[in-house]
């Protein structure tokens, strides 16, 4: 069985909720970027690397790009956690309630939407 490490940063928890999400549903380990040294995913066949997305970028994806060359013969998933609005002209249901709850705490994380991510790992 190949081996999977999920490596995420999250500054809200939405990214390390999908994270965790994607590390049960393949029996994965699970990393802090913070807490892990590049070298020990070595012993990894695919890494997931979870960013929450800042202003157009990935939260500590530096930590991939720095240490791209120790993993580059590894199967390499970016997950970006973001809350980009669709481009549609009509605002759907979903995005009118985002727009909705501007200023306020709200959880709009979804396990349904880590399906394409899951079949990624196992394809
Ligand atoms: C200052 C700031 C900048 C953000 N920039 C983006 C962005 O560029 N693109 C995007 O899709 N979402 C953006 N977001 C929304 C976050 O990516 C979203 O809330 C995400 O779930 C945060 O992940 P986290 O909860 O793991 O920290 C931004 C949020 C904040 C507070």
């Amino acid at each position: 069985m190949k081996k999977v490490a999920v490596v995420f940063k999250s500054k809200y928890g939405s990214t390390e909720k999908y994270a965790k999400w994607i590390a049960e549903d393949t029996c994965a380990e699970i990393f802090k970027v913070s807490e892990i040294k590049a070298d020990k995913l070595e012993e990894f066949d695919t890494i997931v690397y979870c960013g929450g997305l800042y202003a157009g970028g990935i939260l500590g994806f530096s930590f991939i790009k720095n240490n791209y060359y120790k993993f580059c013969d590894k199967k390499l998933i970016v997950v970006a956690v973001g809350a980009t609005l669709k481009k549609d002209e009509e605002l759907d249901d979903d995005t009118k309630g985002m727009i909705a709850t501007y200023g306020q705490v709200a959880d709009f994380t979804n396990k349904n939407a880590i399906t394409p991510i899951i079949n990624a790992i196992n394809n």
